[in-house]
């Protein structure tokens, strides 16, 4: 990377950020397309966050990604937010136009493109979503558009009644929370939107027993959970959260750069790490 008087500099504030794999994959992206930027770990202090977005108009930046945890604090700190963003009340990506920020979250875009590429489409569907955090919230915007049904399983009713409540003021209403899983013969897409399979010994976020051969079984999660592993031993089709971290990281790209990017080689790069 040739850094000089005219490169554009983005890159993502979290606490912690040591972990982000973003870097390596916008990198390369910014390297195959020969453009003139570089993407870098900002580590941002909750308590600095203010300074650090007003830096993103006073340093002329492009655009950052947010992270944990400042998704949902950022807002009242940017100029104009999406109609998406707003609705999943947290963001992930800056724009900087002219030193106006606007927020926007990538994420249930990413996530509905990587159903796409996997040759998965939600038209008809019946979906069942379990949790119902901002990644649930973020992705169910996108499903409940195009799915006959989507469901929602959780431990907190509260969060689960807020975010089906929130969908259906927004004009769905195929949309519910369902409190028991006994059967789930009748979902065509389940979804884990849960932490549970990031640590080897979490428990399991529904049973698996339950699944039938020719299911799809999703997990945000950017690794084959045991979840994964368990759902293709049954014969279901299996698809893990890279996709959705990939695709999220593209569309940012997209709104920095007003470029695609070649998003083959931001997959290798993201595989690499
Ligand atoms: N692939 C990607 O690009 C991508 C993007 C975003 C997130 N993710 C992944 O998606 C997952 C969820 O993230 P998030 O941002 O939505 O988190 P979040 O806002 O904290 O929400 C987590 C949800 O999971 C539930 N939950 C947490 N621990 C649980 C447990 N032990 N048992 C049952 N339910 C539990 C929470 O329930 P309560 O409401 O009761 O707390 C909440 O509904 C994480 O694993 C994250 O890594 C992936």
């Amino acid at each position: 990377m040739n850094i000089d008087g005219k490169t554009k500099i983005t890159g993502i504030f979290g606490y912690p950020v040591e972990h982000t794999l973003s870097p390596a994959m916008h990198n390369a992206a910014f390297k195959a397309l020969n453009l003139n930027y570089c993407y870098v770990p900002f580590l941002v202090h909750p308590d600095y966050l203010e300074d650090a977005v007003k830096a993103v108009k006073a340093l002329n930046l492009p655009g950052v990604n947010i992270t944990i945890p400042h998704k949902e604090k950022v807002i009242p700190l940017l100029d104009r937010i999406s109609e998406e963003a707003s609705f999943m009340g947290a963001v992930n990506t800056i724009v900087n136009s002219a030193g106006k920020l606007t927020g926007y979250n990538t994420d249930g875009r990413g996530f509905m493109q990587s159903l796409a590429e996997s040759g998965i489409s939600v038209k008809g569907k019946n979906i069942l979503i379990t949790g119902a955090g901002g990644a649930s919230r973020a992705i169910s915007y996108y499903l409940s558009q195009e799915a006959k049904a989507l469901y929602i399983i959780g431990r907190t009713k509260e969060k689960m009644d807020r975010l089906v409540n929130d969908l259906k003021a927004s004009g769905r209403n195929n949309i519910a929370v369902i409190e028991d899983l006994y059967v789930i013969d009748g979902f065509h897409i389940i979804i884990n939107a849960t932490p549970l399979g990031l640590k080897e010994e979490d428990p399991l976020p529904f049973d698996t027993s339950l699944l039938k051969e020719g299911q799809i079984v999703c997990d945000l999660i950017y690794k084959k959970t045991r979840l994964l592993k368990e759902a293709s031993k049954k014969g279901c089709l299996t698809v893990d959260g890279t996709g959705m971290l990939l695709w999220q990281g593209a569309l940012a790209f997209e709104l920095w750069t007003g470029k695609r990017p070649d998003v083959e080689v931001m997959r290798k790069a993201l595989r690499k790490e």
